[in-house]
């Protein structure tokens, strides 16, 4: 009994003592702690204990001050947070605010609406802001309707790698791809700017690889190539005399260049 009495004792003792300084040095985000190098040595602090801190250019205390202190409780540090960043009247583009004449505290919120002719991206006319902790939470992004593209232009053998949308805002982009060996040219990604989509590329016919010329030519592929029947325009593909034939054409162009689509075969007899 006496043990048991003794072993509960001890631990509410150290349970207690465990409260008596809850408080290990705080790390004030955006300010600092005032003199902070002489109180370093406080630390952990006890309950009930307060320390002046100041908060960094633009960010405010909970009373919307400079300077203000943080005191110790059973739970850790109050204000949670000691510096907010200040929320200021925005500049507005494309919108106006739909004012209310009140300084920002902390949690506020500020209403806009774009100007006529312009619009959110999900295609509202009126907005929302809320002062948090690092400031307003956005700012308006109005843009012009007009602006706006519809879905970008097809281009043969090739699409775009995402899913076509009705309507792209403007500044978006989209890339472009070809289908299986068709080459691409010119640029790959497209962007809509002022209800326009920029150039789009072209994809460049392959070269089929004709066994029927072959042979009529008396050629075969020369080097490994499994089963290649299309050879992408700007490569090319090596030849060689099938067995017992002699080149006709010129040595260097048994390398077969594709352009477009079209490749001269090299001859053999
Ligand atoms: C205002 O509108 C123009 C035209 O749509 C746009 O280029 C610009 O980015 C907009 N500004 C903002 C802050 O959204």
């Amino acid at each position: 009994m006496q043990l048991l009495v003794t072993v509960i004792l001890t631990l509410w003792v150290s349970s207690a003592r465990g409260q008596v300084n809850p408080c290990e040095f705080p790390e004030i985000k955006h300010g600092l702690l005032y003199r902070e190098d002489k109180y370093r040595s406080y630390f952990p602090a006890p309950i009930k204990q307060w320390f002046y801190y100041s908060c960094d250019e633009n960010y405010v205390t909970p009373t919307e001050d400079f300077w203000h202190y943080v005191t110790c409780t059973q739970d850790g540090w109050t204000p949670e947070v000691p510096c907010r960043k200040h929320c200021d009247m925005p500049v507005f583009e494309n919108a106006t605010a739909i004012i209310t004449g009140k300084p920002f505290r902390p949690d506020d919120t500020l209403d806009y609406q774009c100007l006529d002719g312009y619009e959110n991206r999900d295609g509202s006319k009126k907005g929302s802001m809320v002062c948090g902790e690092d400031g307003w939470s956005h700012l308006p992004t109005c843009f012009k309707s007009a602006d706006k593209c519809g879905p970008p232009p097809a281009i043969s053998n090739g699409d775009i790698t995402s899913v076509t949308l009705k309507v792209y805002y403007p500044w978006s982009t989209v890339k472009y791809q070809c289908q299986a060996y068709y080459q691409i040219q010119g640029p790959k990604y497209v962007t809509c700017s002022y209800g326009k989509w920029s150039e789009v590329p072209r994809c460049i016919d392959p070269c089929v690889l004709s066994e029927k010329i072959m042979k009529e030519k008396n050629i075969q592929l020369n080097g490994k190539y499994d089963k290649t029947y299309f050879i992408k325009s700007g490569n090319s593909i090596d030849f060689k005399c099938k067995s017992g034939r002699k080149a006709v054409t010129s040595v260097e162009s048994f390398q077969a260049l594709c352009l477009e689509g079209k490749m001269e075969y090299p001859t053999c007899k």
